[in-house]
């Protein structure tokens, strides 16, 4: 049996979480909890936000703050960084999580969505990283945990402005890490396979029996593995045996063969968004 994940010594007290409201950020968010770090949850909807907080400080007695930000503009990250100050918090556990996806040939992309992506999945992340990164510097501890994905290993047709931003997204992880590691600060990029949580549109893609069929992992899962990698300070973790093959699959297949795939498969989307 593998052993307990366990808080990581008390100096390090509070973790801030975006995209805490749902799927793997939430479930990052409860097992910080459950460990008894006070919490910062960060996400766009402030119902569900307060949902999410609520339950959390429920279950696990700790302090849950909730900043309701849309993290897809250019001015969120210092606002937030702000916010958290004005608080009179240290964030010693920075998880940037929030994302969302979209299918399509990128010359399709409505452009305020893919503006959003490359804010959220791009600009966002690298600036908190900047703001709360510089602090644990100057502390000598701290841990990043990056939430990329298996996509960030290989280019994919449909998912041009998914797919190059979670490359940037490890690519980021990976030096920002060198350059933190010698300060004691910890980086770490969890890259989840295919998981079951309301990233998709369950009309486009069958989440639930993708679960029911192992296909997909559950968030809570992807989350434990997530914490337990940033906790023994591993540069990057991708949960899951079926989402390393997978992971390794993508690596290996020849670009004609994703091209073929590309022209015949019914389910990739096409010229206009649909399959
Ligand atoms: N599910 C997968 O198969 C999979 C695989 C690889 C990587 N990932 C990555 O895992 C991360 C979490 O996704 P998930 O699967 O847990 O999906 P999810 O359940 O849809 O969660 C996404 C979270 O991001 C937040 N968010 C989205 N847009 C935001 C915005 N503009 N401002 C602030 N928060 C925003 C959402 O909050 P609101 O609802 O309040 O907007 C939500 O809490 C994402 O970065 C995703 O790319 C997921």
């Amino acid at each position: 049996m593998s052993k307990q994940l366990q808080r990581a010594g008390d100096r390090l007290r509070v973790a801030l979480v975006t995209g805490a409201c749902s799927g793997i950020g939430r479930a990052l968010a409860l097992r910080l909890g459950s460990l008894g770090y006070e919490l910062i949850l960060v996400s766009n909807r402030p119902a569900e936000l307060a949902a999410a907080a609520q339950e959390i400080g429920a279950a696990h007695s700790v302090a849950v703050h909730t900043i309701a930000s849309d993290l897809a503009r250019p001015e969120a990250a210092e606002e937030l960084y702000q916010s958290v100050l004005g608080k009179d918090l240290q964030v010693d556990i920075l998880v940037s999580n929030a994302g969302f996806f979209f299918f399509g040939e990128a010359v399709d992309a409505a452009l305020p969505r893919a503006n959003a992506m490359l804010q959220l999945h791009v600009v966002t992340p690298s600036l908190l990283c900047t703001c709360f990164g510089r602090d644990m510097r100057e502390r000598g501890r701290g841990h990043v945990l990056i939430v990329s994905s298996i996509s960030a290993w290989r280019d994919f047709p449909g998912i041009s402005y998914y797919g190059a931003s979670k490359k940037y997204l490890r690519g980021f992880a990976r030096s920002l890490r060198s350059e933190m590691g010698v300060y004691g600060v910890n980086v770490t990029c969890l890259a989840p396979g295919p998981t079951a949580t309301n990233l998709y549109d369950p009309e486009v893609v069958p989440v639930k029996r993708a679960k029911r069929l192992g296909i997909m992992m559950d968030a809570a899962t992807v989350a434990e593995a997530g914490l337990r990698a940033m906790f023994a300070g591993r540069a990057e973790h991708i949960p899951g045996l079926l989402a390393r093959a997978m992971t390794l699959l993508s690596v290996l297949v020849p670009q004609w063969a994703i091209d073929l795939l590309r022209r015949r498969a019914p389910w990739l989307p096409k010229r206009g968004g649909s399959p």
